[in-house]
């Protein structure tokens, strides 16, 4: 642990010299508004109101307790705070802003189609440890993708492991939402035709974060699984082809619900990729199936859809995309505003084909890692 070794003050700040000789600014408002006293202590949440403090806010006095706490004496509001060392580096903005930013992900491409063990996890695992469980939420927040093994065949057994991370997401398809081939399908999917590559319900606001195809039957032919890294191959573009990168990254395109059972008109504008805070990438949007006429300005239309018809074409390349059959038992897991997933045809006379799809949110598999691995 590091100690404060010296403090100075300038209009605006707290300049702490750390032992180690780092060197922190602690503006003031920041510093007051995280005073350890700030925060109720069973809710936790903060009952200081700092829009009370004047503009003037500064630190009358300040020095180090003789147990190494930082004091300060506020020029107003007769307050004294005491900050705990090992808390003002832990949360210490000057230094976080100093570091590299590492992405958690992993980007992979049709090389993993000789690998894809290295994303199985066996559902016994899951269930019965909570190693078994860190190492599925690893897998879908680093590589986005985790096939679980030997689940049961039962309907609605997905409940099991799903459990395990949070509750569902729920829509309208409700959960579990069954994929098979039914008359006057409301959804592509409902029907034996090939799905494209795609995500599911780019028309949200918040398309659901992950999506989870548990595999109850699969006898008929065809019906084989694809999937693609989007992010990987968004960062192709990004090295190589700036120009179309910068398009799907800057112009939003329109989605649509296009479900004729519905009473209700759902639909969003939204970029193809858009990027974290750190330039990271955030989310890709893309549906063929479900992109609404687009009404950007006609002096862009032409190079949105080149831009479109060039990043659809990548993630249908042989070079990014993975080819897999689901087996009876698999639970087929991804990001769902990562991965683009599809299927091939199947002969619906053939055989049975039968998948039952979830949807959790992102927040609910990261809340959950952040948790287990605290
Ligand atoms: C879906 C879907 C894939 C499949 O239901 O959203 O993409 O293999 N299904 O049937
Ligand atoms: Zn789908």
């Amino acid at each position: 642990m590091q100690n404060i070794s010296k403090i100075q003050k300038d209009k605006k700040n707290l300049i702490v010299q750390w032992s180690d000789g780092e060197e922190s600014l602690f503006n003031y408002f920041w510093l007051r508004d995280n005073c350890p006293t700030a925060h109720d202590k069973d809710s936790n949440h903060r009952m200081f109101n700092i829009l009370e403090v004047s503009e003037n806010l500064e630190a009358e006095d300040f020095k180090l307790t003789e147990d190494g706490k930082l004091e300060v004496k506020w020029s107003e509001g007769n307050h004294i705070s005491y900050y705990d060392p090992k808390w003002l580096r832990e949360n210490c903005y000057t230094l976080k802003n100093k570091q590299k930013y590492n992405s958690p992900y992993q980007l992979w491409d049709s090389s993993l189609e000789q690998n894809l063990e290295s994303v199985f996890i066996e559902y016994d695992k899951i269930l019965n440890s909570d190693e078994g469980l860190i190492e599925w939420l690893e897998l879908l927040h680093h590589k986005g993708i985790a096939i679980v093994k030997n689940a049961p065949i039962e309907k609605n057994s997905g409940f099991n492991v799903l459990n395990r991370i949070s509750h569902t997401r729920e829509t309208f398809f409700k959960t579990p939402f069954e994929v098979i081939s039914i008359p006057k399908p409301n959804n592509s999917a409902y029907t034996s035709h090939a799905l494209r590559n795609h995500m599911d319900l780019p028309w949200f606001e918040t398309p659901p974060g992950f999506q989870f195809l548990h595999c109850l039957i699969n006898s008929a032919d065809g019906g084989d699984s694809s999937a693609v890294d989007g992010f990987a191959v968004a960062d192709y573009l990004k090295n190589n082809e700036k120009e179309i990168f910068d398009i799907l990254v800057n112009v939003p395109l329109k989605f649509r619900d296009k479900d004729y059972t519905q009473q209700s008109i759902r639909g969003f504008h939204a970029p193809a990729i858009s990027l974290t805070k750190d330039g990271d990438f955030n989310d890709i949007r893309f549906s063929v199936a479900t992109m609404d006429a687009l009404d950007c300005h006609p002096d862009i239309m032409d190079k949105v859809y080149r831009a479109h018809h060039r990043f659809g074409n990548l993630l249908h390349d042989k070079k990014f995309q993975i080819d897999f059959r689901m087996q009876p038992g698999d639970i087929f897991s991804f990001n769902n505003r990562r991965l683009l997933h599809g299927r091939t045809a199947f002969n619906p006379n053939s055989g049975h084909r039968h998948l039952q799809g979830y949807y959790i949110d992102r927040d609910e598999v990261l809340g959950r890692l952040n948790y287990l691995k605290q």
